[in-house]
């Protein structure tokens, strides 16, 4: 049992948010972003201590099944009680990902927990290590899958937290130049910050930009960190009550990109409770003829964690500098209406018991 100390909210809960994953929400409690101090330690835990300051991954994973040994921790075979050998557990996301309850609470139960468990050094604070939880490790998958080299030119569909990290995970990783997609004024300027070239979408045509800036050869790797609910040119605001443009991301991306390249995209697109295939269509044709690759999927955010914390603890990265609000938890309500709505430059939200 752990005692949260930080929680975040995230772009994927606002999917819950919107009704949008799952009908057997209500009564469940959010977050898959947490830090916390071991309260309590079950009889089946050898490593963990009580006293023990530690970020959980937001996938939940048993550590010995295939899956798990082969590094592919976010589909667990022993996980989800409901979906066995379906698509893994994490926290606080319904019924679809186990039934969990997450951290956006006072405590938090951890499954599997000497698995779960990363303890965090002493020069680490809360507020970056729960960036470790998810987003860091999630914006550093979409550079891995999407095989981002030194000196590659590298374009992100999104400036969220999640496209932000694969901003920041690009650089790190020695990228010649990094695009960054959004159309919220506040996150282009923090992508900018991080050193990546904002472009509003609204305002220019990405496109346009990239193949004009690369003499007509694209990039060399892309992301898209925005997922299922993107939306079309001119539209603000998010959420059900707006026709959204699933694929418009991918499709800019898809023009964007080099021949050859490979687009990772760890924005989300699940079945839908109308579509449980989440069956969208899609320009195959596009994307044979100039031999583009993709790839997707949760992060594994155990392949990452450990390293991105050694980078933040030795002053490498900062990711924190995503973070504009630092509040108490029973503002989760009011902060949840702003991060969905992209208001009052809203951008990260670490939550406090
Ligand atoms: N694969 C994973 O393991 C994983 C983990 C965390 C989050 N996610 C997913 O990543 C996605 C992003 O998460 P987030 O926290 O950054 O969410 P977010 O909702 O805060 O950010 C999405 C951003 O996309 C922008 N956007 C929308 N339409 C656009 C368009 N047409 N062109 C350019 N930008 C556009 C929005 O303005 C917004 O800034 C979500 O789908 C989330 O579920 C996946
Ligand atoms: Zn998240
Ligand atoms: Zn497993």
């Amino acid at each position: 049992m752990l005692k949260i100390t930080a929680s975040c909210i995230c772009g994927s809960d606002l999917h819950l948010f919107h009704g949008l994953i799952s009908p057997d929400l209500p009564g469940q409690t959010l977050g898959h972003e947490n830090v916390g101090v071991v309260d309590e330690v079950g009889s089946a835990v050898h490593w963990v201590k009580k006293g023990d300051r530690v970020v959980v991954p937001f996938n939940i994973s048993c550590g010995a099944c295939e899956f798990c040994n082969s590094g592919l921790w976010s589909m667990c075979d022993n996980a989800n009680p409901f979906y066995p050998k379906g698509p893994g557990a994490a926290f606080g996301y319904a019924k679809l990902l186990g039934g969990y309850d997450g951290g956006q609470a006072e405590y938090l139960r951890v499954p599997f927990a000497d698995t779960m468990c990363l303890p965090i050094p002493d020069g680490v604070r809360d507020d970056q290590a729960v960036l470790l939880a998810d987003i860091f490790p999630t914006g550093y998958f979409g550079c891995d899958i999407a095989g981002v080299k030194p000196g590659h030119i590298v374009a992100v569909g999104g400036c969220g937290p999640v496209g932000l990290m694969a901003q920041m995970a690009a650089l790190l990783r020695g990228a010649a130049k990094v695009y960054a997609f959004d159309r919220v004024p506040e996150r282009l300027a923090m992508a900018k910050k991080i050193g990546a070239t904002p472009v509003n979408v609204d305002k220019e045509d990405p496109v346009q930009r990239v193949l004009d800036d690369t003499n007509q050869a694209g990039a060399d790797a892309c992301v898209e960190a925005v997922g299922y609910e993107a939306t079309g040119k001119g539209v603000m605001a998010p959420g059900p009550k707006v026709e959204a443009k699933p694929l418009v991301v991918l499709e800019t991306l898809m023009k964007v990109a080099k021949k050859g390249a490979i687009i990772g995209m760890p924005g989300l697109f699940a079945p839908t409770p109308q579509d449980k295939e989440g069956r969208v269509s899609f320009p195959l044709g596009a994307a044979f003829t100039r031999e583009l690759g993709f790839r997707m999927g949760q992060c594994n955010v155990k392949n990452y964690n450990r390293y991105l914390m050694r980078a933040i603890e030795n002053g490498r990265v900062d990711p924190s500098v995503v973070v504009t609000h630092r509040e108490p938890l029973e503002n989760a309500p009011k902060l949840y209406e702003q991060f969905d709505k992209r208001i009052g430059g809203i951008i990260k939200v670490v939550l406090k018991p």
